[in-house]
């Protein structure tokens, strides 16, 4: 499916109220909600010229709602959804943050995460082989994945108020209009 406004876009993570999106997940302390507002505003504090960054964290789970229970295809259908309105860097960023999760389980200790993360990235393919973790970090958008997967890692504290959607509409409109005008261009 792919989003075609910002309007059904912000329909959706309305509707990620309450979801948990993978089997297990209803242990987690957060739904795909305020995970989604609490990933954001850490990339926004972090990195705040970085919009697209932003809404990236922002959309980065939307394919736990998009199609239920496919753990390891959440990250391509959210980015195959998104690409349409907000854009191929957008869409990559989404699409990498698996691949940034396998690739931070690969370089070092300490970067396991949450006991449902870990049984997650098992599902998910496991660390990167070091071949797969070198091809990763030539990737331009590494280190932005990566930043991402670290926000994505943290934003799971319950009771945290990280603002509310309607903030985001704003920025949502900002990127999709200036993709639209790129895209216009090409
Ligand atoms: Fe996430």
């Amino acid at each position: 499916m792919e989003l075609r406004s910002v309007e059904e876009l912000m329909e959706l993570l309305h509707a990620c109220r309450g979801a948990r999106g993978a089997p297990g997940r209803d242990v987690e302390p957060v739904d795909l909600h305020d995970h989604a507002l609490q990933t954001a505003a850490l990339l926004r504090r972090s990195h705040p010229a970085d919009k697209e960054l932003q809404i990236a964290g922002l959309v980065h789970d939307i394919g736990r709602l998009l199609r239920p229970g496919d753990d390891a295809g959440h990250a391509d259908h959210a980015a195959d959804a998104v690409r349409p309105l907000l854009g191929e860097r957008v869409s990559r960023l989404v699409r990498l943050h698996v691949a940034a999760r396998r690739y931070l389980a690969a370089v070092g200790p300490g970067h396991g995460g949450s006991a449902e993360s870990a049984s997650a990235l098992t599902r998910q393919g496991g660390p990167m082989s070091p071949a797969e973790a070198a091809a990763f970090e030539r990737d331009p958008l590494a280190d932005d994945a990566v930043t991402l997967r670290q926000a994505d890692e943290a934003a799971k504290v319950a009771g945290l108020d990280a603002g509310v959607l309607e903030d985001w509409r704003t920025v949502l409109e900002l990127v999709a209009a200036r993709h639209a005008r790129l895209g216009a261009v090409d």
